[in-house]
């Protein structure tokens, strides 16, 4: 874990693939720690990207492509990323990382990318090789480029889910790797910052909310779309009038806390244990509470995404963070060039 001293003298990074549009699970489970974690002044620098060219390996539509990363830069941006403490950037953007990439492939062993678990996952789902492209079976060589190409030297600390641990490890292996074949500590190792169990919200189905089930609540719907994934929440068919003291087990109540106020969660809370409050009150509640939560960032949102002047400015923003990140990018691939003899 990290402590203050060597933080101050760290960067923090972390990408994020546009393939959907984000609901509020992936806003509680990453998109809001995120964002504290690059605005706080606990590093040297911070760095948010997107992380396009790891979303192409499955993602083939090129306008979806490029709605989805207007529409999380938007989100980035409408949530309040702080564009003057972070580094904000499309990871297509800086060619060097694309070019440590191909070094980092020299120094990878093959056994490993087999050991990686999106790789694994793919493959068990046919026990075959059948529909898996290269870029998946790289994947965690490109990401461990995104974050080591600012580890020269430096500390890069990785604020992720428990199920990108791996690809962290992975990256920490390959400059291990890389260091050993020079002899010299080039690269600092790279670490996980593991976010704490964090509440896992649960979709309209009663799944975890993802979209890969299609059981989502978006964070920027339409009014017509939040209430329709609102009201359509699955429930049990106690009525309003029976006492409900598992009420901590209801997803309407689950969901609720995190977007309602302490008084607020206590009163629905009271409401279900007594019997005073029914699934259908409990869901207007919690369609009021998400919408007022959103509602301050929403015109900042359809600004970005949807007026002219408004993706001018997200452009110019990402445009403005590249260069800067790659001046920092440029002058360490230098360095790495000379060390390998490519200069
Ligand atoms: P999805 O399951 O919708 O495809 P991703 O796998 O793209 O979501 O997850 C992106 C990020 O959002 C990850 O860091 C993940 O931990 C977080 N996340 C996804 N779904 C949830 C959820 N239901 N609750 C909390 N965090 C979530
Ligand atoms: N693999 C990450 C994910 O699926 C996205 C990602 C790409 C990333 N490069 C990264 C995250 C570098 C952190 C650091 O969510």
């Amino acid at each position: 874990m990290a402590n203050d001293t060597n933080k101050k003298d760290s960067f923090v990074l972390t990408g994020v693939k546009p393939t959907g549009i984000p609901h509020i699970g992936n806003y509680i489970g990453a998109i809001k720690p995120m964002i504290e974690s690059a605005n706080s002044n606990d590093f040297a620098g911070s760095f948010v990207f997107i992380a396009d060219y790891h979303a192409l390996n499955g993602l083939k539509d090129a306008k979806l492509l490029n709605e989805y990363t207007i529409n999380i830069a938007s989100i980035y941006m409408a949530l309040g990323l702080d564009t003057n403490k972070s580094f904000f950037y499309r990871q297509s953007d800086i060619p060097e990382v694309f070019e440590l990439s191909t070094i980092l492939n020299a120094f990878t062993a093959k056994g490993l990318m087999n050991r990686a678990h999106a790789y694994k996952a793919a493959f068990e789902q046919n026990n075959s090789d059948e529909g898996i492209n290269m870029g998946l079976y790289t994947y965690p060589i490109l990401m461990a480029a995104d974050i080591v190409l600012f580890g020269v030297g430096k500390k890069v600390f990785v604020p992720v889910g428990k199920d990108q641990v791996q690809h962290i490890e992975i990256a920490r292996d390959i400059v291990v790797n890389f260091n050993q074949t020079y002899k010299q500590e080039i690269f600092k190792h790279p670490e996980a910052l593991i976010q704490k169990d964090g509440e896992v919200l649960v979709g309209t189905d009663g799944r975890k909310m993802s979209k890969s089930y299609g059981n989502v609540i978006p964070i920027f719907g339409t009014e017509k779309e939040i209430k329709s994934a609102v009201m359509g929440i699955k429930t049990d068919s106690r009525q309003p009038s029976e006492p409900k003291p598992d009420y901590k087990d209801i997803s309407i109540y689950q969901l609720y806390t995190n977007f309602a106020s302490e008084t607020e969660i206590s009163e629905m809370a009271d409401g279900f244990k007594n019997g005073k409050l029914g699934y259908g009150d409990a869901k207007k509640l919690l369609l009021e509470a998400i919408t007022k939560y959103f509602k301050p960032y929403q015109e900042k949102y359809l600004y970005y995404k949807n007026t002219e002047a408004g993706k001018k400015e997200l452009f110019d923003k990402l445009e403005n963070g590249s260069q800067s990140v790659r001046k920092i990018a440029k002058s360490n691939l230098n360095q790495l060039r000379k060390i390998i003899g490519i200069n």
